[in-house]
């Protein structure tokens, strides 16, 4: 069989078993390129005319079929920006917006040099790799309360190289970073609210629920870092923070705070707007933080 036959071929079954994605790739035909051509180890710019094995795949397939595990996972790879990371169920698959601002170099909301950035709940250390690319001159703290994920995100900085200029951290949001301001911050942290993890698709529930679950209206995470964010930013600084479909929520939360929106999916806010917000944020969302199992 041609290589081309078989991802047509893949295709066919991913649509027929009516499978959720999102996770890297949108659509039956992408995602059976990406699972035969990586599954077969091959490059995204194969020749489609050369033959390949079904049976070297099948595997995979069945798996991505039957049992819903995302393709990333079983492939232990995902791309994000067009950067290669290594993955397992210890992270979510990568996928945040924020990568998309971060190839913009963030601009035009940036107003001073960029000499330090935080990712705040770094996982796999996607962003804080992809921050660290573009911006040369810029070392990147990463941090992130799960020890199983930071051993992931040490991975990809080692596969990338970024050992000097990416420093892991484990730490419960801001808790281990006291004293340390940045030019900007970054965080695509948990922000599902109770009802929507109830609904989540069979694949995202191979995925680990710390990295999803952010209380009833998935603010849990996000208000505590609009409260403590001003603290840890410089005097121009700007926190870039993703909220999936959360918008609506969040400027509800925040009615009076200039926030803008670069993506429906996250917010900049500059530290005065911040410090603002966590002064009039309405006191639910100035409660006491809820307890979280570490992992
Ligand atoms: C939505 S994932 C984002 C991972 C990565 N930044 C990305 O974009 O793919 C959120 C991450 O936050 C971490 N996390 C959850 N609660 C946290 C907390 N209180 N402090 C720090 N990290 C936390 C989770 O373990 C998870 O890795």
């Amino acid at each position: 069989m041609k290589l081309g036959e078989l991802i047509r071929a893949t295709e066919r079954r991913l649509r027929a078993a009516r499978l959720h994605y999102g996770h890297g790739t949108d659509n039956p035909h992408d995602e059976a390129a990406f699972l035969v051509l990586r599954g077969l180890g091959l490059a995204f710019d194969t020749d489609l005319e050369r033959p390949a094995d079904p049976d070297a795949v099948e595997p995979l397939v069945r798996k991505r079929i039957h049992d819903r595990v995302p393709a990333a996972y079983l492939l232990n790879e995902a791309w994000l920006a067009g950067v290669p990371f290594y993955v397992d169920r210890r992270v979510i698959v990568p996928r945040s917006h924020i990568a998309e601002l971060l190839a913009q170099g963030l601009r035009p909301r940036l107003r001073g040099p960029v000499r330090r950035i935080l990712d705040l709940c770094t996982g796999s250390g996607c962003l804080a790799v992809l921050a660290a690319r573009a911006f040369p001159l810029a070392l990147v703290d990463a941090s992130e309360l799960s020890t199983a994920a930071l051993a992931v995100a040490r991975r990809n900085v080692s596969k990338h190289g970024m050992e000097k200029r990416v420093h892991l951290v484990r730490s419960d949001l801001f808790d281990s970073l006291k004293g340390n301001r940045y030019d900007v911050i970054l965080t695509n942290p948990p922000y599902v609210s109770s009802s929507a993890m109830r609904r989540l698709p069979a694949e995202y529930r191979h995925e680990p629920g710390l990295a999803l679950a952010a209380g009833r209206d998935g603010l849990d995470l996000v208000s505590r870092i609009v409260v403590e964010a001003p603290k840890h930013l410089s005097r121009s600084g700007l926190l870039v923070c993703e909220v999936g479909d959360g918008r609506r929520t969040v400027e509800k939360a925040y009615p009076r705070t200039e926030l803008a929106w670069p993506k429906d999916e996250v917010f900049i806010a500059g530290r005065d707007a911040l410090a603002s917000a966590a002064r009039t944020a309405a006191s639910p969302r100035t409660r006491s933080r809820p307890a979280r199992a570490s992992r």
